[in-house]
This record gives C-alpha cells, sequence and structure tokens, in this order.
C-alpha cells in the first residue's frame, strides 16, 4: 500500500506507522514546517567541469542585458532530455550577434548566457574560440589535426566565436569562416558571435557568403553602446 494512500486513522492504529509519523511530525515542527524543494538544479560534476572550463576572467560573468536573458530563455526552452532522468541537452536553437567596440561587455555577456545555461540545469556542452585562435590553430604549422578540430567545433551544440573580424583575413581564413558558419547554421546550432564589426563591415571582411548566413541564423543583432569597461575598471 501507498504511503499517500493511507488514512491517517489507519496509521493512527498501527502503533509502529504512529511512532514514525509522530517523529516526522515532531522533526517538522522542529524546522518550522515542510521543507520546500530547492528550485536549484542538483549539482552535476558534468556542470561542475563545463563551468570550471570557463576563463578565470569570465567566471563570475552574469548575463544581465535582458536581451541575452531571452536568448537564454529561448535556448533552455528547445533544449531535450534524452530520457526522463537526464538533464536536457541543447539540441538546436537561435544565436546571437554581439556588436560593439573594444571593452563593451560582449564577452562578458557570451559567457555569462553559458553559465546561466548551467545554472537553469542544461546539460551545456560547448566549446569557444576567438577567430584568431581558430585561424591560428587550423594553420598546417600548428601540428594539430585541423580537420578534427573545425569538425568538432562545427558540430558543438554551443559555441562561442569570439572576435569575428578582428583577425587578418585571407581567402583560406573566409572559407575557414564559411564551413564553420555554414555547418552551424543549417544545422541551427547555436553560436554566440561577439565582433567589433557592423554586419556591412563583416560583409566587407569575410564575405558576402559568412555575412549573410550569420544574419540568417541570429534570433537578434545586439549593439553595446557604452564606455571601454577596462578603462573604468583601470
Ligand atoms: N557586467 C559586467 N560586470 C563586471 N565586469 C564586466 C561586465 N561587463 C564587462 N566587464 C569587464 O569589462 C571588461 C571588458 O569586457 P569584455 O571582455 O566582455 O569586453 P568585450 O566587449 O568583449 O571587448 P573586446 O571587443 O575587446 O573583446 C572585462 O574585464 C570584463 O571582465
Ligand atoms: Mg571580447
Amino acid at each position: 500500500m501507498r504511503a499517500d494512500s493511507l488514512d491517517p486513522q489507519q496509521l493512527d492504529d498501527n502503533p509502529q506507522l504512529a511512532r514514525i509519523r509522530a517523529r516526522l511530525e515532531s522533526k517538522l515542527a522542529q524546522l518550522g514546517g515542510p521543507v520546500p524543494l530547492s528550485e536549484t538544479p542538483e549539482p552535476s560534476p558534468a556542470a561542475a567541469a563545463a563551468q570550471a572550463r570557463i576563463p578565470r576572467a569570465y567566471r563570475a560573468a552574469v548575463a544581465d542585458d535582458p536581451r541575452v536573458i531571452t536568448w537564454v530563455r529561448d535556448v533552455a526552452g528547445l533544449a531535450v532530455a534524452p530520457n526522463l532522468s537526464a538533464r536536457p541537452q541543447i539540441k538546436y536553437g537561435p544565436s546571437l550577434l554581439l556588436i560593439g567596440r573594444t571593452g563593451r561587455g560582449k564577452t562578458w555577456q557570451a559567457y555569462g548566457a553559458i553559465r546561466s545555461l548551467l545554472a537553469r540545469g542544461i546539460d551545456v556542452r560547448w566549446e569557444a574560440t576567438t577567430a584568431a585562435d581558430l585561424y591560428a590553430d587550423m594553420r598546417p604549422s600548428s601540428g594539430l589535426d585541423a580537420e578534427w578540430m573545425l569538425r568538432r567545433l562545427m558540430r558543438t551544440p554551443l559555441l562561442l566565436l569570439d572576435d569575428l573580424g578582428a583577425a587578418k583575413t585571407t581567402e583560406w581564413t573566409e572559407e575557414l569562416t564559411y564551413r564553420l558558419i555554414n555547418q552551424r547554421g543549417i544545422h541551427q546550432l547555436p553560436t554566440l558571435i561577439t565582433s567589433n564589426l557592423r554586419v556591412s563591415d563583416l560583409r566587407d571582411k569575410l564575405g558576402d557568403r559568412v555575412a549573410s548566413r550569420i544574419t540568417g541564423m541570429v534570433s537578434q543583432q545586439l549593439a553595446f553602446k557604452g564606455p571601454d569597461l577596462r578603462r573604468v575598471a583601470a
């Protein structure tokens, strides 16, 4: 018989159950009543590992921009749990373009968004790279398996592509950026892109094919204004 289908009178009729009930009630009374279930997800080693990979400078980042908060809510709402006991995972969703001059808090908001998804209990598998690091890693002389790395960034459920358009470009970097953006675009994989350039300038720098796909992928182009926060802090 399930405990929630017991008549309280039956509990009192059974001396052993009555004793357990009295003990529980006295404990609850000491605690000031029933303890509500926490809304904070249970800590998980995977979530702790994902948080630990965030660079130290952005480990306390909070996405407090309302437009970024909306994006987090949208992406979290589209996350799917593979089974009843598993955490929801990102399968697809909108991307976001954060534009502004240097030091305006774009990367801070992007890492804040990743932290916010983790805090919501989403199983966030993510990668981050600046465009300059991506191109450096992809050079044959880097000694890394470039194709494998590119495919990892193409497929990761959430990618932060930082400082797009800041590095020197060539036909080769254009092609590489195109392959990455195109794959993420057609699979609708959420991508946080930060840039100092507006889309029209990104078009000049990285070509029309890249700029066109970014425009199609992003739910919003967020402009960040205000002072250079690095200078303010100094
Ligand atoms: N909301 C915030 N609260 C506290 N510190 C912040 C906040 N936003 C940004 N910062 C700090 O301001 C500095 C600049 O932020 P950030 O690196 O995000 O700028 P950015 O726009 O990405 O600049 P860049 O274009 O040069 O990459 C960082 O040191 C960051 O830690
Ligand atoms: Mg930045």
